[in-house]
């Protein structure tokens, strides 16, 4: 149902802590996060394999997590290092545990092989906690399948509609988008050129509402479920689309966008610039108006999940325009990564 060789992330790392046990589904797989004594997240499977209670109900006892319910004890390997009741403790007594890395002040976990969970794969967020920029962001909880948040972030065409009171401008829809894909990655780039600036940037890049400029939105899909945006704008005409964004501004929305279940998605968003490092207020400022513009996005998504779900097996074909180039490829791209598991997982079958 979901891509399973992948790094997702899983959490912020202030949302996994020492001396607490965290629940948490990803790709519809219930885990429990904690921290050693060291400081080292790790991850389990949340269920014991005596009766299936949540390991998270329970408490940590050192570095090994106590059952609630017979007091089984587990370590971070998920072997079960203590049964209350007898001395011999039998091979199968014990839980998956999952790969987990800490970066970019996030918790990374590998849902699938873990012969093959190499840290280097792992997307690029350098960003999050770069000195040269500042970031800041928060997890929301998308009531809609992962897809539909991809979706809306390779077509922005939507600011003009969803967005009208910090993103949108009339000219975005009516400027070309260019689509490159390479491998399991799409780029879409689409310039509004000489065009009124938006409120946000109005507010956070100081553009006057009279003053036009040439703005660009480079949108970087990575599978299964990375979204990284470079935009910003500059006075028109100064070049800025030649590679001179001197008499601008820019910054990163990033996104990882995390599989819950079928229909519910973590999703965890920042936004970075390269402006006004030290200015606090800026930061705030930049921070509010993309949740306000993302609880707009929440509210579609939401909205087109209830849709979809009550037509169930009777929903009709969408269709699909011109504007939806990115997200077609995108598609396509995780249908093949779904394809390539499943046969690779037949094969390891037979
Ligand atoms: S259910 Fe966990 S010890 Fe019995
Ligand atoms: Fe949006």
């Amino acid at each position: 149902m979901f891509p399973r060789n992948f790094w997702y992330v899983a959490a912020w790392d202030w949302e996994v802590r020492r001396q607490e046990l965290m629940r948490r589904t990803i790709c519809n797989q219930p885990i429990v996060f904690w921290r050693d004594s060291e400081g080292t997240p790790a991850a389990l499977e949340d269920r014991c394999c005596h009766r299936h209670m949540p390991l998270s109900e329970g408490r940590l006892i050192g570095n090994s997590v106590e059952c609630p319910y017979h007091g089984l004890q587990y370590d971070a390997s998920g072997a079960c290092v203590l049964i209350p009741s007898q001395v011999n403790i039998p091979p199968q007594a014990c839980v998956r545990s999952f790969p987990v890395v800490e970066r970019n002040h996030w918790i990374w976990i590998w849902m699938g092989d873990p012969a093959l969970a190499d840290p280097n794969l792992i997307e690029d967020f350098h960003w999050m906690d770069d000195p040269n920029w500042r970031a800041k962001g928060e997890k929301l909880d998308l009531e809609g399948n992962y897809l539909l948040l991809v979706e809306n972030l390779l077509d922005l065409t939507h600011l003009q509609f969803v967005h009208r009171t910090t993103l949108g401008t009339e000219a975005i829809s009516g400027s070309p988008i260019a689509t490159e894909h390479d491998g399991d990655r799409v780029r879409v780039t689409r310039w509004i050129m000489n065009s009124p600036p938006p409120p946000f940037f109005q507010r956070a890049g100081g553009f006057k509402p009279d003053q036009n400029i040439d703005r660009w939105q480079i949108i970087d899909y990575s599978a299964p479920a990375f979204v990284r945006l470079d935009v910003g704008g500059a006075i028109a005409g100064t070049g800025a689309r030649d590679g001179d964004r001197s008499q601008g501004f820019s910054m990163r929305n990033l996104n990882a966008i995390t599989p819950e279940t079928e229909t519910t998605t973590h999703y965890f968003w920042a936004q970075a610039r390269d402006f006004a490092l030290d200015d606090p207020t800026v930061t705030e400022l930049v921070f509010r108006q993309v949740h306000t513009a993302f609880m707009e996005d929440l509210h579609i998504i939401r909205e087109q999940q209830k849709n979809i779900s009550l037509y169930g097996s009777s929903l009709p074909p969408q269709i699909d325009f011109r504007q939806d180039a990115g997200a077609v490829q995108a598609r396509r791209i995780v249908d093949g990564i779904l394809a390539r598991e499943r046969s690779a997982g037949a094969k390891a079958a037979e």
